[in-house]
């Protein structure tokens, strides 16, 4: 097509949800977010979680401690919110100038969240604490109860939960992460309170993967275990509503990856892990979909924009250039002593990231 672009250049891009894991694993994953992204909202489900302030500051260290020579990647640390988190745990995390956001897991909803909230009437005085300080709480929207279909449980989730406590914190900022459905679209959308700054009180990350896959994608010819994430793919319709949000330009949608490894043997075992790994090609996934949904001149305020304007921090100087160029995502990459399988591995992307400048 003559009228397409060769070349494409957004201000560079912020990841609003990332895990980089931790100890050995880090001089793997620190280099791809880096390589991409300027900043990254860490996830702080490690073994054991990130609780506390003091931990947040030393896994930041560990992160920094892992970029190449020259890269500027600035992690944003989170805390992991259980039963027992204080209160006053939220003054001293916002003093710390580290900490952005607090992240909500529902205990046993995904990998590595035994530790987390049973129930919510348990943590009010800290979303007390939070609405005060403006300190975003961060959910993982799906309910546990084993009764509940594994793909309603986003939905259920929406309608148990989250309206209930939209309404006991009008003014707390939320972000629903990972979003895959439409009920979650239809949630967001029906929330426009805005902050002091203008920003939204309510928003949520949406993941590639989500983005270019429906539940298919983990049975196309057989079991995929590498498409096995939480919250799982849906059916096509809520992947066509994600789009649509995404490629929108409205600032309560932004890009979070949810890029998470998992070794290989890990995934491809008679209990796979849980979480998709993108990290690698996360901004070309992201162009491919909304290359293909028509929207690619809104790919820059998604991935680049809407993210720092909800936490309140200055959109990035720097640029990230992209080229048209065919590439094959490759089958598997080095991780610890083993590999793991990207998203989308041996497909063929259509964007390919070439450089990052600074400002
Ligand atoms: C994540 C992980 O592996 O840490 N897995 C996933 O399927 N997304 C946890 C999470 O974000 O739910
Ligand atoms: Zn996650």
């Amino acid at each position: 097509m003559q009228d397409t672009p060769q070349t494409l250049s957004i201000t560079r891009p912020d990841d609003w949800h990332l895990h980089l894991r931790d100890g050995d694993a880090l001089a793997s994953t620190v280099p791809w977010s880096a390589a991409q992204f300027a900043r990254a909202i860490v996830m702080p489900n490690l073994k054991p979680p990130v609780v506390d302030t003091a931990q947040a500051l030393a896994y930041r260290e560990r992160v920094l401690a892992a970029r190449p020579a020259g890269a500027d990647f600035q992690p944003l640390m989170t805390l992991y919110l259980t039963d027992r988190t204080p209160p006053q745990e939220i003054a001293r995390a916002r003093a710390s100038g580290a900490v952005f956001a607090v992240k909500l897991y529902p205990a046993g909803a995904t990998t590595n969240s035994d530790s987390g909230v049973t129930d919510l009437r348990r943590v009010h005085g800290v979303l007390e604490a939070m609405q005060r300080e403006g300190m975003p709480l961060l959910v993982h929207g799906e309910v546990t109860d084993p009764e509940v279909d594994v793909f309603d449980r986003e939905a259920v989730f929406i309608e148990r939960h989250l309206q209930a406590l939209r309404r006991e914190f009008p003014a707390l900022k939320i972000v629903l992460e990972h979003i895959t459905t439409s009920d979650a679209v239809d949630f967001v959308l029906a929330h426009d309170a805005r902050d002091a700054r203008g920003a939204p009180l309510l928003a949520a990350t949406i993941t590639a993967h989500h983005l270019l896959h429906s539940r298919n994608a983990m049975f196309r010819g057989g079991l995929r275990p590498h498409y096995y994430c939480l919250p799982v793919l849906k059916r096509d319709s809520h992947r066509v509503r994600l789009m649509q949000a995404a490629g929108s330009g409205d600032p309560r949608f932004f890009l979070g990856t949810d890029s998470a490894p998992h070794a290989r043997g890990a995934k491809e075992a008679d209990c796979g892990c849980a979480g998709c790994f993108s990290a690698l090609h996360a901004v070309e996934l992201y162009a491919q979909a909304f290359e293909q949904a028509g929207c690619l001149p809104r790919l820059e305020a998604f991935a680049s924009h809407f993210g720092a304007d909800f936490y309140g921090l200055p959109r990035n100087a720097g640029r990230l250039q992209l080229r048209r160029q065919d590439w094959t995502v490759p089958d598997s990459i080095e991780y610890l002593d083993t590999c793991i399988v990207p998203v989308d591995a041996g497909a063929t992307l259509h964007w390919r990231v070439a450089s990052a400048t600074r400002a």
